[in-house]
């Protein structure tokens, strides 16, 4: 399955989810392709450090970005069990030939005012794109860096609900520092020597429910 992590903002959190999601592939066995689709290269980053805290990385890195994503990664699909691609934040070339070829878009946003101001615009590529696919895609949004206190995110997860065009996923990513130190060397956080067992169990969650709704791998898509 071809996972795409997008969205119209920077630092929302799609490198530490797509970053995350790989590794958490990899610990399940699959074959795993993560595609730094961002010219950043924060995915490229962490696995550079990754290699030198673990040895190796488990998952296969490219960077490809521009037009080259959407034809790379129909030909790369039939070698891995999923593949993981990380875009920048905003509404590149590189995110939309992503688009047209995923099963999944996973959309990350923040509880906070300034970035749900971009909701609209995510629902409209989104729109855009599935009538354009010759086959929908699964479109999600989801609540990263939450409120501890779950009443201060209803507001959020009211405005993400009204977006027919993005599913809400209700299992939110609180804001922990546990992303932040275990993405700092190169891990995930269930990697770590003593891993937040809070953070772990909200992406466990998450990662379900994304990867396990009603698909299984690129070879049967
Ligand atoms: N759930 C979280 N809790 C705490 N910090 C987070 C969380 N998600 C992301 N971060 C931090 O937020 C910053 C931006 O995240 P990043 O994944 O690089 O965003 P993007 O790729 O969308 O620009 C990083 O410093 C990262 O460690
Ligand atoms: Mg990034």
């Amino acid at each position: 399955m071809v996972i795409v992590v997008g969205s119209q903002k920077g630092g929302v959190g799609k490198t530490t989810i797509a970053t995350n999601l790989a590794a958490w592939l990899v610990s399940k066995g699959a074959e795993t392709l993560l595609v730094d689709a961002d010219d950043q290269g924060s995915a490229s980053d962490f696995s550079a450090y990754r290699e030198q805290t673990r040895g190796a990385t488990g998952f296969t890195l490219v960077q490809i970005t521009g037009s080259l994503v959407r034809k790379q990664i129909e030909s790369l699909k039939s070698k891995y069990d999923h593949i993981v691609v990380d875009t920048g934040g905003r509404d590149t070339t590189s995110q939309r030939a992503a688009l047209f070829v995923c099963d999944v878009f996973l959309s990350p946003f923040n509880p906070r005012s300034y970035d749900l101001w971009t909701v609209t615009k995510v629902s409209e590529l989104v729109d855009e794109v599935q009538s354009m696919r010759p086959a929908p895609m699964l479109a999600y949004s989801f609540i990263n860096r939450a409120d501890v206190k779950s009443q201060d995110n209803r507001q959020v997860s009211e405005v993400l609900q009204s977006y027919e065009s993005l599913t809400f996923l209700p299992f939110p990513l609180v804001n922990r520092k546990a992303f932040a130190n275990s993405a700092a060397i190169g891990l995930a956080v269930f990697e770590m020597e003593e891993p937040d067992k809070k953070a772990v169990a909200e992406m466990e969650v998450l990662f379900n429910a994304i990867v396990y709704a009603g698909h299984t791998t690129t070879q049967n898509t």
